[in-house]
């Protein structure tokens, strides 16, 4: 079953919007099978945004996502990955789409609330570099008949 790392950012905690967003990818359907609330090291924030390491925000992106916790999750389902980054929205809040998360709640790209992994191989890396083998959990949701 496919995986994606999810990571609700300092400025979504400090807002108060991590319940609103578990619940959309909840109320979606897909499952959680990760969750922790952690302020990141400065090596993580920098292995986490390693292909962005030459760009000139690199700097101002690892100071944020250092300044306080963010909730890093895995959620699991079909399709998670590329549906994940719709329910997220383009990384511009203001130009992100009404009914995505950051067009929803975000302004500032710099402060776009919640992170997505992009592909399934970027998917893989990150999950495993925010959580160990034994905090994932495999399990089955009591679903109702109709959801699959
Ligand atoms: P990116 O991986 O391009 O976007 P996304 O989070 O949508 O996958 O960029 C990573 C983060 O870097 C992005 O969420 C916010 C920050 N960022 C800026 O602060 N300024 C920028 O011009 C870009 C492109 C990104």
């Amino acid at each position: 079953m496919e995986r994606t790392f999810l990571a609700i950012k300092p400025d979504g905690v400090q807002r108060g919007l991590a319940g609103e967003i578990i619940r959309r990818f909840e109320t979606k359907g897909f499952t959680l099978v990760g969750l922790k609330f952690l302020k990141p090291s400065r090596e993580l924030a920098e292995q986490h945004y390693a292909v962005h390491r030459q760009r000139p925000f690199f700097a101002g992106l690892v100071e944020f996502i250092t300044s306080g916790p963010v909730v890093a999750m895995v959620w699991e389902g079909d399709g998670v990955i590329a549906a994940a980054r719709k329910m997220i929205g383009a990384t511009n809040p203001l130009t992100a789409e009404p009914g995505t998360i950051r067009g929803d709640l975000g302004i500032n790209i710099g402060r776009n609330i919640i992170h997505g992994s992009d592909a399934p191989e970027t998917a893989k890396n990150e999950i495993s570099l925010w959580f160990k083998e034994e905090e994932l959990v495999s399990w089955q949701p009591h679903l109702t008949p109709w959801l699959h």
